[in-house]
Order: structure tokens, then sequence, then C-alpha cells
């Protein structure tokens, strides 16, 4: 089955108004690839001055409170984002599963909060190099896969897993392409498991120092649907050429 490949930035604690010029940028070069769904996750501060900067283009946060109001301050709503103009959002983030001690169950919570609000979900998950070197990797990442689902979203295209080895988040460090088609083959069992045909629509990324000069290699395993992307989102300069990677389907 042939799915659109999704890449979609993250830019985390990262980007103030400088970088809106960026995010302009990054806009204009994906309507340029529109066989590619490209979408940029950014700083809540930065998502509606964002919307401004490039109309049209798919803007998301990087975090979504299960609750829909109420007193949790900080936090944001899935409404919040949405009147913001986001039209997606990551869940599960590993950095915020430890420094936020998110659980599965707030994962999944927060998934289902966000597609119940029409938000796109990109619901994170990955091994740590102490998993990985056990060799559990497959076995746990599949488990916190199963244990962060959300129930059966009405559109499939909707919900979007990223495959996020910890030890490949920021440090350069990359899977193996057999590593990565090995989780994915696996996580992709894991969705039809849970949804059924559905689960064959849906997309899965993979994230962990993706770049330019690894994304046409990775991009050619099956089962990887698109990336997210952290540090190599930041700019035009890197982002576009992973954009215009996912939009080449030569066969390899
Ligand atoms: P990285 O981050 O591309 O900088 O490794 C990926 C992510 O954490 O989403």
């Amino acid at each position: 089955m042939v799915r659109r490949r999704l890449i979609a930035g993250n830019w985390k604690m990262n980007g103030t108004a400088a970088a809106l010029g960026e995010v302009t940028s990054i806009a204009l070069a994906a309507a340029q690839h529109d066989e590619v769904d490209v979408a940029l996750c950014l700083p809540a501060t930065l998502i509606g001055r964002a919307g401004d900067a490039a109309r049209g283009f798919a803007i998301g946060g990087q975090d979504v409170h299960y609750a829909d109001k109420g007193a949790h301050t900080g936090c944001i709503s899935a409404l919040m984002l949405v009147n913001a103009g986001a039209s997606l959002t990551i869940v599960g983030h590993s950095e915020r599963r430890q420094d936020q001690q998110e659980s599965d169950e707030d994962v999944r919570a927060k998934a289902e909060t966000a597609l119940a609000a029409g938000l796109g979900v990109i619901l994170c998950v990955g091994e740590s190099d102490a998993v990985r070197e056990r060799g559990e990797a497959v076995a746990h990442v599949s488990a916190q896969l199963d244990a962060s689902l959300p129930k059966a979203p009405s559109d499939a295209s909707r919900l979007s897993i990223a495959y996020e080895p910890i030890w490949a988040i920021g440090t350069g460090k990359v899977a193996g392409v057999i590593e990565i088609g090995e989780m994915h083959a696996a996580l992709r069992g894991r969705l039809i498991a849970a949804y059924g045909e559905a689960g064959q629509a849906m997309r899965i990324l993979y994230g962990g120092s993706v770049k330019a000069s690894n994304a046409t290699e990775i991009f050619a395993v099956p089962d990887v649907d698109g990336a997210l992307v952290g540090g190599a989102s930041l700019t035009a300069a890197d982002f576009v050429p992973i954009i215009a990677a996912a939009g080449d389907r030569t066969p390899r």
C-alpha cells in the first residue's frame, strides 16, 4: 500500500519571532512538493504568528493536555491549539515521557482528546539504549505502542506513529536500516491488530537524527512513511532537502 509521506519538524524549545522567516521559507518549499505532507510542530508561543506567516501550511503543537480545560497551570488544551491555528500535535515524545514523567495512559488520553478535537496526532514511541542492548527493543516498543494507542480514530489518516529510538535523538546516531525495518514492521502489525485494515493506512514515521544525508536511505525502508525531524527542521536549508527526498518515490 502506498501511503502519502509525512515530514514533520519538531522545533522543541527553540524559536522566537526571529525564526518566522524560516517557517515561511519551509512553507513555500513544501508547496512545491504537494506529493508530500509537511508540517512544523512549533513552540506554542509561535503557532499563531506562524499561521499568519505561512497561510495554509500545517502548523502543529508539541503536546496537549488530556483535559478539555481547567486548573492545569502552564498546560495547553486541544481547543487552544485549534484556536491558535494548529492542525496537529505531537503526543508522547520521549523528552516529555522522561522530563514530565508522562505514562502510556497519559499519552493515550492526550491522543484521544486531540483526535476528538479534530487534530492530527503524531504519537511517539521508542526505546532507550539499555533496552536495545538487552535485545528487548521490539518487545518494549510494541508494548509501549499497545498501551498508548487511542481508541479507533474515525479517520485513520489523522493518526501517525513516530518510532524514535531515544539513543538516536539529537545524538547524530541513526538506527540502521535493518533495525528500522524490523521495528516498523512490528509496529505495523500492532496497528493492524488494534484497528484492522485501518492500521494499514496509518503512517509510521522514523525519528532520530534524520538529515538530508541519510533521509533517502531511511525512506527506502518498507513501512517508513516519513520522518519526525528535530534539529534539521530548524532551518529551511536543512529541512527542505529532507522534504525533497520524501517526494522522490523512485524505486530503489
Ligand atoms: P533529532 O530529534 O532529529 O534532533 O534527533 C528528533 C525528535 O526528537 O523528534
